[in-house]
């Protein structure tokens, strides 16, 4: 079955994987993961929204989620620290760890388990609160913090990774959302560095940025990935080319493709993978 699209650019003929059992092409497995995903289907009441993923997460690597609008990239990000749980009609099946131990275990608790695995949204969303308690928020709730001092590092240490420091220092009382559009991502991701968390999921993260501030967010990844795990959703190819070391291709639910960026990009196996690379759908 062929679908089309219609929207305000060219028509789009998106093929479907000609298999429901076809593998995923490439090495889904790395030596060292932080986080796999075996066998994950996702359902929306009864859309099957994500088919039969398997793929592990590197500790340390900067891995790119791409494919068409629609794929499910969103959806199996969500599944990575059980921000699906909030949708009602929406049921994971299949087993996703972190440092070998089951997120959807009945005896997690998705509150700290959120810390460890946070997330940046596609539009920035600051707290209306200052810019000091957009940051000291996880600290505090979470009590990772014993005093006023430690907690102060916390937040200057937070915002100097995120490359905020400098352009907030002497004003830290304002509100958060009195920031540019590009800063109040930076503070967005100085939210989620705060508690330290092991992996950082980033949804478009740049979509509602200038490209000055989209260069200045892409910087930073760079930066932060040699301490953290980050997972990118990106619409655009030339960002997920720039940021990740490793790219996964989505399409229509399933995971078609997933290796090296570099190779995704110059020598993608799978047919789709290249029917999108070269910007042929159909
Ligand atoms: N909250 C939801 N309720 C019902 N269907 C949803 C919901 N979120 C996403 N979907 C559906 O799941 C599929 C995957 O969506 P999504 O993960 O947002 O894709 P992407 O991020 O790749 O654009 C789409 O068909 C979408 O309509
Ligand atoms: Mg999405």
């Amino acid at each position: 079955m062929d679908m089309t699209l219609t929207t305000s650019e060219p028509v789009l003929t998106i093929k479907e994987p000609s298999s429901v059992t076809e593998k995923t092409v490439g090495s889904v497995h790395v030596d060292n993961p932080r986080m796999q995903a075996k066998n994950v289907d996702v359902y929306y009441d009864d859309k099957h929204a994500i088919q039969d993923v398997t793929i592990d997460i590197g500790a340390n690597e900067v891995i790119a989620f791409i494919g068409p609008s629609g794929c499910g990239k969103s959806t199996f990000l969500r599944c990575l620290n059980r921000m699906n749980d909030t949708i009602d009609i929406c049921r994971v099946e299949g087993s996703i760890t972190i440092d070998g131990k089951d997120i959807y275990d009945p005896s997690v608790d998705v509150v700290p388990l959120r810390a460890r695995v946070g997330m940046v949204f596609q539009k920035p969303n600051p707290f209306p609160k200052s810019i000091y308690d957009n940051v000291a928020y996880g600290p505090r709730i979470h009590g990772l913090v014993e005093s006023k001092a430690e907690l102060d590092e916390v937040v200057e240490q937070s915002l100097t990774r995120a490359g905020l420091w400098g352009e907030v220092k002497d004003r830290l009382d304002q509100p958060g959302t009195g920031l540019s559009g590009g800063q109040q991502q930076r503070l967005c991701i100085a939210r989620a560095i705060a508690v330290s968390p092991e992996v950082i999921l980033m949804d478009e993260p740049c979509s509602a940025l200038d490209p000055i501030a989209t260069a200045r967010i892409e910087e930073l990844i760079h930066e932060l990935s040699d301490q953290f795990t980050i997972v990118i959703v990106t619409h655009s190819m030339q960002q997920a080319a720039r940021v990740s070391s490793r790219t996964a291709y989505f399409h229509l639910g399933k995971l078609i493709e997933v290796g090296p960026t570099k190779q995704i990009f110059t020598s993608p196996q799978h047919e789709l993978t290249q029917d999108y690379i070269t910007g042929r759908f159909g």
